[in-house]
């Protein structure tokens, strides 16, 4: 049952989609309190949620912040990454789940104050609460998901490997990465184009001098089934003569300040205005020019700095500087260091440049920082709500950096601007469920880490994780260390893991497809369906659709993990696709070996999964060359044309014996 409680005058982030009743009366479990809402933990209750956020599967013990920030420190005292996904279960005396829904600042002091008491505090009290009981997780979950609207679907090569890197200039970049992955025959599904590829960082623009012949290049290159996927960032450069600027500005779709003057910051461009994307109008404006890639070719998009990502603006930078000045006119003592550094720091996100500029909503005049966690969901939202329209035949894929619960009906999200750290494994896997609680399905880290250089184990490692998430992408940062799997010694042993991930795709787009048209979960904590104690305790395994359980190595130099088995399960542990063994393993604590060049999964009693022969990519699997590997069982395998826009009727079922 869910049930919704109002306070005061929320504004309407549309992350629900279904009539919802108003409850009158006190919200239960809760009690209210200086502007909190507060509630005691018992001992053992746990917190699951948040989607996007540090630490681990049980959120109880820090203090999170729901804001969207460019955060590139993922770090253990990190308190805002890039999305506010504001719904938690509570299990344990008393299970529920609860979403607030509140676009502006929300503070959420999981046990970090008090390690017996939650509060959530709203920056203001205009917000709506919804409460949700159900049987267990699951359905509580399945409540949530089936009010929030069905999770985006992506086309099937988006579950292929992608190749990416802040970093590659121009064609021939391009064409040298396709043709390693080619020559060292390492399946290969997408390149993705960082902002290099534009002509001054402009959105929408490709730099005539260093990409000649942009279609001819997306063509090609589609021919040998490898998508090009160029990224668009949301501030949009000041330039005379540049289209969307000037249409921008004509129109009236930036974002404004108080005097109604278009709102200045300053990203990779230089100056830029960003489009007030909860203006419907501006909204259908900027998504329709995603057109003039698409008509290049173009089939997928990488949505960035949407949170939005601000440098500097001219007013503080301004400010800053005169301060500065008077810091370093004389000799500068230890506290005017500290000062000067601070604010020169501070200039990035500063959280003040967010109470600046307003969005038009049906012509009423509202303050960002009111609604700040629905902008980069809105960016996504006007590029598949506009594509939907210009190619209503077939999916685009849509992935975003900054989102809000409503974002996972436009597109998926990836994690943000992890480490090559041992640590970010398993900060990305601890946050998968509370993103598919959230309907956030399309999901997955920068493999190899984007910040850092990155080692040969730890990429191994990673990928032997990472084979598992939809989004499957290696990213890094220009700078760091090239982390192209052909330029490794150990490339072999990474071309047999995406060959692992190839053969497992049948499998993972089913459960995928299942888990969005059932609003489930792909990925669940094991205590979500095994009940004892210790399961409840493990938080570095996942459970993978109906059968699979997962418990990645994510230690430097480790020769193999200690894993914990709910029940009895097959161990399954491969070298490559064809080059495995199944061991079967009663329940309990386990310590199992494998090597740098092994992984292994688990599959769950009386259960079975699809294997295919992999092929270099998706457009070329064979679902003939079907086999089942686990216990002697059959699998509900679902499937679709991988394309089209909407599955509906289209999704077929198949028993395999
Ligand atoms: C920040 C993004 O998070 C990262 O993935 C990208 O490489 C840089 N922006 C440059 O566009």
């Amino acid at each position: 049952m869910i049930s919704k409680y109002v306070f005061g005058e929320p504004f309407e982030t549309e992350a629900i989609v279904v009539d919802i009743e108003e409850t009158k009366g006190t919200l239960p479990y809760f009690k209210q309190e200086a502007g909190a809402f507060v509630l005691d933990l018992a001992e053992e209750d746990i917190v699951y949620g948040l989607g996007e956020q540090v630490r681990g599967i049980n959120k109880r013990g820090w203090q999170y912040v729901s804001w969207c920030y460019d955060n590139p420190h993922h770090h253990e005292d990190t308190r805002s990454l890039y999305g506010a996904h504001n719904f938690v279960i509570v299990s344990g005396s008393t299970t529920f789940g609860v979403f607030f829904d509140y676009p502006g600042k929300l503070t959420w002091d999981i046990g970090y104050t008090k390690r017996s008491l939650m509060t959530v505090t709203p920056e203001k009290m205009d917000l709506k609460v919804y409460i949700i009981t159900g049987e267990n997780e699951k359905d509580i979950v399945k409540q949530f998901r089936g009010v929030i609207g069905k999770s985006y679907l992506p086309p099937l090569w988006a579950f292929g490997y992608g190749q990416s890197r802040w970093g590659y200039k121009n064609e021939a970049d391009i064409r040298e990465v396709a043709q390693n992955y080619e020559e060292n025959k390492i399946p290969l599904d997408s390149i993705y184009m960082d902002i290099d590829y534009m002509e001054d960082y402009k959105d929408f623009t490709v730099n005539q001098e260093r990409f000649p012949d942009f279609k001819g290049l997306a063509q090609e290159l589609q021919g040998k089934g490898v998508h090009l996927v160029p990224i668009i960032d949301a501030g949009v450069k000041i330039a005379d003569g540049y289209d969307v600027y000037e249409e921008g500005v004509k129109e009236g779709y930036f974002c404004k300040n108080a005097d109604g003057k278009d709102f200045v910051g300053a990203v990779w461009p230089g100056k830029v205005h960003f489009p007030d994307f909860l203006n419907p109008e501006a909204r259908a404006w900027f998504g329709k020019k995603y057109e003039q890639l698409t008509s290049q070719g173009i089939d997928g998009f990488w949505n960035d700095m949407n949170e939005p990502a601000i440098f500097y603006t001219e007013d503080r930078l301004a400010e800053t500087l005169e301060k500065v000045s008077t810091l370093t006119s004389g000799n500068m003592g230890i506290n005017e260091y500290f000062a000067f550094t601070g604010m020169v720091a501070g200039l990035n996100g500063n959280e003040g440049d967010y109470d600046k500029f307003y969005h038009n909503v049906d012509g009423r005049m509202v303050n960002h920082r009111d609604v700040h966690n629905l902008y980069g969901m809105n960016m996504t939202r006007s590029a598949n709500e506009a594509l939907s329209r210009i190619v209503p035949d077939k999916r685009t894929l849509f992935f975003s950096r900054a989102s809000y619960i409503g974002a996972h009906r436009y597109g998926g999200i990836w994690q943000g601007d992890n480490k090559s750290w041992w640590s970010h494994i398993l900060m990305s896997m601890s946050q998968l469920p509370g993103l598919n609680m959230a309907g956030f399905l399309y999901t997955g880290p920068d493999m190899g880490g984007f910040g850092c250089d990155t080692t040969e184990d730890l990429m191994i490692r990673w990928l032997q994780y990472s084979l598992f998430t939809p989004l499957f992408r290696n990213h890094s940062c220009d700078g760091t260390r090239m982390q192209e799997l052909y330029r490794f010694s150990t490339k072999a042993i990474m071309g047999e893991m995406i060959k692992i991930r190839y053969a497992l795709i049948p499998y993972l787009y089913s459960e995928f497809l299942k888990a969005r048209e059932n609003d489930e979960m792909m990925f669940r904590p094991l205590a979500f369906d095994y009940d004892d104690d210790d399961t409840r305790q493990v938080d570095d395994q996942l459970l993978l659709g109906g059968e699979v359980m997962i418990a990645p190595i994510y230690k430097q130099n480790a020769k193999g993990r200690y894993v914990y088995l709910p029940e009895e399960m097959m161990c399954v542990r491969m070298r490559g696709w064809n080059d495995f063994e199944c061991a079967t393993f009663e329940k309990g604590h386990h310590y199992i070996n494998a090597d740098l060049h092994e992984m292994f999964f688990f599959i769950r009693k009386g259960c079975a999964i699809p294997l295919v022969k992999p092929v270099m990519s998706t457009k070329d699997i064979d679902y003939s060359t079907t086999q089942l590997l686990g216990y002697e069982a059959s699998y509900v395998l679902y499937k679709d044309d991988g394309i089209s826009l909407n599955n509906d009727g289209k999704l077929e079922m198949y028993v395999l014996e």
